[in-house]
């Protein structure tokens, strides 16, 4: 039975450090996707403070579709290149938006959203998987911090598919 950690840490850097030895434990040994997308948006969803919506869209060989996830229903199908999920999916690169108000083409999902990051999430052969996306309530709620920490989230969970 897994079951979360609820500590204070020095700093977030360290944090999303425990956070990655978490996933690595949760994915260890299992390479479903479905299986690891669930348990991970989980983890990561009553890990972190601040949230209201962690979860993938997944790319479909045409567009994003919602998979896995934590937090109110979502949008279902998101275009490349539309949106902050879209645009990730498009450019292959994270997607920082302090405040989603003041990004032209944001889907708002969720009313309550005012700040978004979104991690691409490419697979070894080039092939893009999908996205990750953490959304927040709270304006200005991600930092490089959690770039960093993100991407290094979303490393765990690609290497535990590729395992
Ligand atoms: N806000 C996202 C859509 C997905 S929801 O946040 C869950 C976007 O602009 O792509």
């Amino acid at each position: 039975m897994f079951e979360l950690k609820s500590a204070t840490y020095a700093s977030k850097r360290e944090h999303y450090e425990d956070l990655a030895r978490q996933a690595r434990g949760l994915l260890a040994g299992e390479r479903d996707l479905v299986a690891n997308a669930a348990n991970f948006s989980a983890l990561v969803f009553h890990s972190l403070p601040e949230l209201n919506w962690a979860g993938f869209y997944l790319y479909d060989g045409n567009e994003l579709v919602v998979g896995p996830f934590q937090g109110k229903p979502a949008c279902i199908r998101i275009a490349l290149g539309r949106g902050v999920c879209g645009t990730a999916a498009q450019t292959r690169q994270t997607q920082l938006v302090r405040d989603v108000n003041a990004f032209d083409g944001h889907i708002a999902c969720d009313a309550a959203s005012q700040s978004e990051i979104v991690v691409p999430l490419v697979k070894a052969d080039g092939g893009l998987l999908g996205v990750w996306d953490v959304d927040s309530p709270v304006t200005a709620r991600f930092d490089e911090d959690d770039r960093a920490g993100m991407e290094a989230l979303c490393a765990v969970f690609m290497a535990a598919l590729a395992s």
